[in-house]
This record gives structure tokens, sequence and C-alpha cells, in this order.
């Protein structure tokens, strides 16, 4: 099991950053993630491609050559200043599984996907990875443009890669459904003492930029009564949004990224681009609340005489993992003599975009700490040996049902 925490922690050293995990979409350090893990995924009898999109795509045959397929996946790109296991863990974790069936082939093939990107960090759209597995990476997403005016299909290109491709990334063949192996990133497997999760639904995500305007102008000089300072009334936004996130009971709400211009400490900030990050179980309860937090920015706009402005990035459904898949999950943490836990997530996952096209379900381990995004996100061996152990009664599982 160590070897899964290690191989993790050397992929976490290719990083776009000296001494810290920084990983977006195709940038350069994705070639030697790429190359490392295509080379773990050939040593146990898979073959690896890289698709259109940038997702390494390895394969373990079945017994049966026109057989469905179980793919296992989880994305490979992270947030700036990361741990070292969201998301590549469980890529890592589905080649270890390959390993653990020492060359047994079964009646359906194996299909273990990193994708390119899940976090939404370079262009401010999530899921570009597996969106390109479903089918539904179209051009308004492709042409979009991260800080330095360069396009989804120009990073693609840059990567060597051919946007054009995109289509024939589209999973196509029969799938049995969709596993992912994620660690927790919260507090609630290790308040419990438990060491899995069984996933029933992941909460629903809206993001937005939130753009303040005013009147930059001299620090100095200008009285306070007579400015249109955009940082103050977004300060005051700010204020609002974690008030009344903290009144909705299981809603969470946060402002992650503030960039206020012209940014000189003798300046009134002329303009405030800030992200809005919204999160409900319950879709109805996150749509209404975000119009609220708009409202609610409105009326400083109002009282400040700013123009307050908005986008919407994403506006990500809530997504109930397959119920028969989650019921085998069960049987098989059972199975390995483990509590089975159920449970939402609060993240977003692969698992959501997934689950459009066929079963999803996704197996938690606990988070040490509760703690993620951050270089201190860790994992338990002996809880990786038990997601190993359910993930291999999975297997037997669906070749009783499917065999
Ligand atoms: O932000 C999330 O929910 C996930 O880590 N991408
Ligand atoms: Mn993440
Ligand atoms: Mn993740």
């Amino acid at each position: 099991m160590h070897q899964i925490i290690e191989r993790c922690r050397q992929l976490a050293t290719y990083s776009e950053e000296q001494g810290v995990v920084t990983r977006t979409f195709l940038s350069e350090p994705m070639h030697c993630v790429h190359g490392t893990l295509r080379r773990w995924m050939e040593q146990v009898g898979m073959s690896a491609t890289v698709d259109a999109a940038g997702n390494l795509r390895g394969y373990y045959s079945s017994v049966k050559p026109s057989a469905p397929r179980l793919i296992i996946g989880s994305h490979l790109d992270t947030v700036p200043h990361a741990g070292a296991f969201d998301g590549i863990l469980g890529v890592v974790m589905g080649v270890a599984l390959v390993e653990l069936l020492r060359g047994r082939r079964l009646d359906f093939g194996i299909e273990v996907v990193g994708f390119s990107e899940e976090e939404g960090v370079r262009f401010g759209i999530p899921f570009i990875g597996s969106r390109a597995l479903t089918g539904t990476l179209d051009d308004a997403i492709l042409s979009r443009q991260d800080a330095r005016g360069t396009s989804v299909a120009e990073a693609i290109r840059a990567f060597g890669l051919d946007p054009s491709a995109i289509g024939e990334a589209r999973v196509t063949d029969a799938t049995l459904g969709y596993l992912e192996f994620h660690i927790e990133q919260g507090p609630v497997l290790e308040s419990l003492c438990l060491p899995l999760g069984i996933v029933t639904a992941i909460a629903g995500q809206s993001r937005l930029e939130v753009v303040f305007e005013g009147k930059a102008n001299h620090a100095g000089t200008t009285p306070m009564h007579l400015r249109r300072d955009a940082l103050a009334g977004a300060a005051e936004w700010i204020g609002v949004v974690e008030r009344e996130a903290a009144a909705i009971p299981s809603l969470v709400a946060t402002v992650g990224k503030i960039d206020a211009r012209p940014g000189a400490g003798n300046v009134i900030a002329g303009s405030v681009h800030m992200s809005l990050d919204v999160r409900h179980a319950d879709d109805e309860i996150r749509v209404r609340t975000v119009k609220r937090l708009l409202d609610g920015a409105d009326r400083i706009r109002a009282r400040r005489g700013l123009i307050a402005s908005s986008e919407v990035r994403l506006d990500q459904p809530a997504v109930a993992m397959d119920a028969q898949f989650v019921e085998t999950l069960a049987c098989s943490v059972r199975a390995g003599g483990y509590t089975e836990h159920r449970m939402h997530s609060g993240a977003g996952h692969d698992a959501m975009i997934m689950a459009e096209q066929m079963p999803a379900a996704m197996l938690f381990l606990r988070s040490p700490g509760g703690v993620s995004h951050h270089p201190d996100e860790s994992v338990l061996d002996e809880d990786v040996a038990a997601a190993l152990a359910t993930g291999l009664h999975f297997l037997d599982q669906l070749e009783r049902a499917h065999g």
C-alpha cells in the first residue's frame, strides 16, 4: 500500500512551481505525469494513450474481445499549492487494482483514466477532461481563454495534441459504469473513525465571477465621502456572503479569489474581480442563495455608487450516484470487513460528469485532519488497503453480475 502513497508523492513533484504542488490544465509537468503513469500502466499489462483533451487513457483488456468496460478514474490536475492526493490518488489506485489482478483477465475491460482538468483553475471552467468523455466539451469551452489569453484549444495544441480530434475522446464503447476513488477532503470520516465512505450524492455547485467597478483615485487626496471604492464595496459584500451562508444549514459559499485593480497601495481600487463558489445538496436552495447574494451586491452597488456585474461560470446540479453501484460498493465494503458509511460529497468530482452518461459511484478515503487543497493533505496506508480490498470485491461482484 505504501507504494501507492509513494507514487502519489512522486507525481506531486511534477509541478509548475518549485517546492509546492501546482499542476493546471496541460501545463509542462503534465508530460512527466503522463510518462510516469503510462510506464506503471504498461508494467501491469495495460495499453495507454492520451486523448485530444489531454486525458491519459489506460486500458486493461477483457478475455472477451467486445466486452464492456468499467472506467476507473480521477483527475491529474491540482489547485495551486495543493496536496499530493486530491485526484491523482484515484488514478494510481486504478492502476494498483489492475496490478492486484496479477494478469487475470475479467469478463469486462478496465479503463483507467487520468483526467486532464477537473479543478477549473486555469480557465475558470471545471471538468474539461471528463466533459471530453461525455461529449460535452463544446466550442464555447474550447475557446475560453486563460489569464494570458491562451484558449483551451491553443493549450491543447501547445501540449502536442489536436483539438479537432476532441470528438474521438468520447466514450462510445459499451460501459458498465464509472468508479472513482477519492479522498473525502473533509472531516466526516475522521470524526467517525472510519476509513471509507460510500458517496450517495454530490452537492451541486455554482461558480461565478463577480465584478465591482468604482473610480480609481489618489489615496492621499480623495476625501472618504467622495470615493467610489470598489475594494471597500467588495469587502462589505464578502461579509454579506459569509453571514448569509452561515445562516443556511449545510450551505457553503466562498469568495476564494480577489483581484483589486490597479492594485497599488496608494490608489483607491477602481475595480475588483472576485470568484463566488456556492454549494448545497439541494439545487433550489443553492440557486436561491446565489440570487440573494447577487441582490446583496446590487444593494451595495447602489449605496456606494458602484457598478456591479457577474458571470456564471458553472451551474452544476447536484448528482445522485447510481443506486445499484452504491449497493454493490456497500456490499464490497462489508465483504472486506469494513463499516459501511454512506455520505454526501461537498466537493465536486468527475463522477458528477460521468454520471450523465453511465452509472457512477465514488468511494471516499478518510482525510486525516479533514485537510485538503493544502500541502498537509494526506491519506493513511490502512485506508488505502481498505479501499483496494473493497475495489477487488467490487470487481468480483461486477464479474458475477455481468459474467
Ligand atoms: O472544488 C472542488 O469541489 C473539487 O476539489 N474540484
Ligand atoms: Mn480538488
Ligand atoms: Mn478532486
